[in-house]
This record gives C-alpha cells, sequence and structure tokens, in this order.
C-alpha cells in the first residue's frame, strides 16, 4: 500500500527539532516532503506529495510514528466512525485499532473522547472490512481534534502514542527507574537487556533507582555518587557504594553495564561514554544527554557520531520519561555475540 507520508509523535516544544530530522531522514531514503509541524502541538506530520513513503524510520525525537495513509478534516459528531471507516481502504490492519491524541495542553483532554470512541471506531472498521485482525501492522487513528483524524499503520509493538504503561515499583527509590526500564524496551534489543549474573557500574547513582532496577535484573552494581543510596540499597551486598567522583572512577577490568545518570554538559558526557568503550571499560552503556536550547539536534547527531568513531553502535531517542535530554543506549560493535 501506498503511504502519503508520516505521522510522528513528540514531546511538546520539539516539534521543529523533530521536524529538521524527519526531513533529513526522508531525504537519505529518497522520500521528498515536507512537515507540518505547529509549535507544542506534540506531532508532526511528514507529507510527501509523490505518495510513496515507506513505513518511517526510527527517530531520537518521535516518541512513536506510522506511515500516512489519510487525513480527514470536517468529521461530523454523528456517524463519526462510519466516515473514518468509509474513507480508509478494505484491509488496512489489526482488529484493535489505536485512538490517539497529541501528548499535549490542547491534545490531552481528548483522552476521554478516545476512550468513548474506541468501541463505535472498532465496529465501523470491522464492518467496513478496513480493520482485518493483521497481525504484522496497527491501524492508528490520531485525533489533534475530535472532528480531525490523521489515520496510519505502524508496527504493532510500540505503545500508543509511544506513552509506555509502566507502573512505579512500590519499593523503588526514585521515579528515575521509570526512565531506565522504559530505556530498555525502546532502546535496547531483547537479546541485548542486562540478565542475572551480570555487573554494572552506575554513575551518579543516588538515591539509586537505576541501581534498584539492576538488582532487580539479577545484576550487581558498583554505585558511584558523592552522595547517599536510599536506606534499603544501602544495606544490599550486592550494591557496592564508592563516594567518588563519576568523572574520575575507573573499574579493575572490563564491566557489562556503564550506566550514566549524571547532569552535566552533553560533550562531557560524551567523551567519558567514549573514553569507557573506547577503552574496553564496558561493553554497552545507557546514559542521558541533557538538551541544550538551541541546536539540540546538532548535539545528539555530534555525540552519536563520536560514539560511532569509538565504535559503538547506538539507538538513542527522547524517552517519555525524559525532559529536555535524550537517552542513548551505546555498545561496543565487537562484543556483539558476548551476551
Ligand atoms: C539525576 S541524579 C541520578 C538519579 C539516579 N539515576 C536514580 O535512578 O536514582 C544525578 C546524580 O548524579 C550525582 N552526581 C553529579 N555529578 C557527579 C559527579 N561528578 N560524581 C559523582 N556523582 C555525581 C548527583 O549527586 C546525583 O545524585
Amino acid at each position: 500500500m501506498e503511504l502519503k507520508g508520516w505521522i510522528l509523535h513528540c514531546r511538546a516544544g520539539y516539534e521543529e527539532t523533530l521536524a529538521a530530522e524527519v526531513i533529513a531522514a526522508g531525504k537519505r531514503r529518497g522520500v521528498h516532503g515536507y512537515c507540518r509541524a505547529r509549535p507544542h502541538s506534540a506531532y508532526v506530520v511528514f507529507e510527501a506529495p509523490a505518495g510513496d513513503a515507506p513505513l518511517p524510520p526510527p527517530l531520537v525525537f518521535a516518541r512513536a510514528s506510522a506511515g500516512l495513509v489519510a487525513e480527514l478534516t470536517g468529521l461530523p459528531e454523528g456517524g463519526r466512525a462510519e466516515a473514518i471507516a468509509e474513507a480508509l481502504p478494505a484491509g488496512l490492519g489489526a482488529a484493535e485499532p489505536w485512538l490517539e491524541h497529541p501528548d499535549s495542553e490542547a491534545g490531552r483532554p481528548l483522552a476521554r473522547f478516545c476512550r468513548r470512541f474506541a468501541k463505535p471506531a472498532r465496529h465501523a472498521l470491522e464492518a467496513g472490512g478496513v480493520a482485518t485482525g493483521d497481525p504484522r501492522q496497527r491501524l492508528r487513528l490520531l485525533f489533534p481534534d475530535s472532528r480531525h483524524c490523521l489515520a496510519g499503520v505502524g508496527p504493532p509493538g510500540q505503545w500508543p502514542a509511544g506513552i509506555p504503561r509502566l507502573r512505579m515499583p512500590r519499593s523503588a527509590p526514585s521515579r528515575s527507574v521509570l526512565k531506565l526500564e522504559e530505556a530498555i524496551h525502546r532502546l535496547i534489543p531483547e537479546p541485548e537487556r542486562p540478565y542475572p549474573g551480570e555487573h554494572a557500574v552506575d554513575l551518579g547513582a543516588a538515591p539509586g533507582g537505576w541501581s534498584w532496577l539492576m538488582r532487580e535484573r539479577g545484576a550487581t552494581v558498583t554505585a558511584v555518587d558523592n552522595g547517599p543510596l536510599a536506606a534499603p540499597l544501602a544495606d544490599d551486598p550486592g550494591i557496592d557504594h564508592r563516594c567518588a567522583d563519576a568523572f574520575r572512577y575507573r573499574p579493575r577490568g572490563e564491566v557489562d553495564w556503564l550506566l550514566c545518570d549524571v547532569v552535566d554538559r552533553p560533550q562531557g558526557i560524551t567523551r567519558l561514554m567514549t573514553q569507557w568503550l573506547r577503552a574496553g571499560r564496558a561493553r554497552a552503556a545507557v546514559f542521558n544527554l541533557k538538551l541544550p536550547m538551541r541546536h539540540p539536534l546538532d548535539t545528539v547527531r555530534r555525540a552519536l557520531d563520536a560514539l560511532a568513531d569509538a565504535g559503538a553502535e547506538t539507538h538513542a531517542a527522547q524517552l517519555y520519561h525524559d525532559r529536555e535530554e535524550v537517552t542513548v543506549y551505546a555498545r561496543r560493535a565487537d562484543s556483539r555475540g558476548g551476551g
């Protein structure tokens, strides 16, 4: 099926950054088009006038994405579901379409509308032969408002609107645990995720959310922070707390994981990460890069280029739990197959 472009969700305020990333990614794939990116709308539409777009590639500033099939405006209040079903080609996607709204101030109140409209939409799409239960792709309906629908198809594995449904575990010492959990699911392919018996160094570990999650996954941790860890972690024999400077600490041998949640200039964090990876001190790293107000895309590109020069393969994204930052997973290419 021909796609007319891409529908992309992002953090509100990053539409322009995402648009620049999308245009460049389109060009690399030979897909030319333009973006509609209203400030603070939390979504971007990339239109390819030739109607020849493939499914969208992973993008750092896109939380979720889908191929654009149709855009419907001025939908009637009555018969809205039937109007959508009529406008879409038959045999489009899975039986359970996702109804999404932008994660913006204007978009969040539409959550109620999406919940209520889910059933009529499903019935109309099934009756019209649009949703056929194909498990390979999912039908996605984004409503910027209740009369405006961007219909698309996307891979089945993503979260609706890129917002993960993660519960804050009761015994976790900080909400940062959700960020690492999201990073593991979103950025790290399943066979490469942390597993029991591995060892991690956690730079800037306090109060200890990331260390806590690594312990939950069965790893042991060296937690480096000048500040104290939360009470239950301080007594955990699987955690070795070092009061040291994250920029100076070095492990004795190679560790499986380097985690870094130190808030510092992105150039300094990138340098620290590339030093560890290049010197073979860690096989893989997960870390945050604080974004500057100006040219955040250039900052991320430079960091990813430096990591590639250091022999690392990367996946990076501005996660739902990230604010003015992105999270990066980097793995030494020569460590693949070793776990
Ligand atoms: C955002 S918090 C980390 C939260 C942690 N990931 C968690 O899950 O609870 C940043 C931490 O970095 C530590 N930090 C900042 N600069 C540091 C440095 N140069 N050396 C060691 N720790 C540092 C701070 O003390 C602070 O505890």
